[in-house]
């Protein structure tokens, strides 16, 4: 069985800030890896590893209800549905997009978690695209979804890969973790 996809290999990108090496040569010296929609980096041991590239599309700060402070502070203000890399730049991409629709803009899983629009699925399945793109041939990419409102099964038929594996975690066992290999025949 032949397990490798080579379809990537000549993916063409029209985005017309494509070569953030170029403009930004130090951004992306020592980055091996990305993580996509970083946050507050709550899920990072080392929220400053060197090794890794912190985006958002966000850039805020909030105090919350309990008095703590939320920094979402990235590296590079981004949009994961377009992103300002050349293919093949990533070793690793984390992904942890919002995952939550029905949600009040002011609450504080909204300001911890971001809100799905109402494109949400177009809008995961570019941010998917894109993160394989910007992956390295045989890349992982890294993807967790809590599925509180929407199923795995279905954010998987949206983004259109199945995962290597998973393993579920949280006291409810909601939140999913899995993982892709670019290039190796995963899509659905
Ligand atoms: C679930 S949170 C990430 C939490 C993070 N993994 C952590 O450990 O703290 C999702 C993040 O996606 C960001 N986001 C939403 N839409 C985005 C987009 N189009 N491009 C980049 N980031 C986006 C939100 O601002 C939010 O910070």
């Amino acid at each position: 069985m032949n397990t490798t996809n080579t379809n990537f290999l000549s993916t063409k990108h029209d985005n017309p800030y494509c070569r953030v090496a170029e403009v930004m040569p130090s951004l992306l010296s020592g980055k091996s890896i990305l993580d996509a929609c970083c946050g507050s980096r709550m899920f990072w041991f080392d929220k400053s590893n060197p090794a890794v590239l912190f985006a958002d599309i966000r850039n805020e700060n909030h105090i919350l209800c309990d008095g703590r402070e939320l920094n979402i502070e990235p590296d590079l203000q981004m949009d994961f549905r377009n992103m300002p890399f050349s293919d093949n730049t990533f070793k690793m991409v984390v992904f942890d997009p919002p995952h939550l629709k029905s949600l009040g803009k002011e609450s504080w899983m909204g300001k911890k978690y971001g809100i799905l629009n109402e494109t949400w699925k177009q809008d995961i399945k570019q941010g998917f695209d894109e993160c394989m793109r910007v992956l390295e041939p045989f890349g992982t990419l890294i993807f967790k979804w809590n599925e509180d409102q929407i199923k795995v099964s279905e954010i998987l038929s949206v983004v259109g890969y199945v995962p290597l594996i998973g393993h579920k975690s949280g006291k409810s066992a909601k939140t999913h973790w899995m993982s892709f290999m670019k290039g190796v025949c995963n899509e659905a």
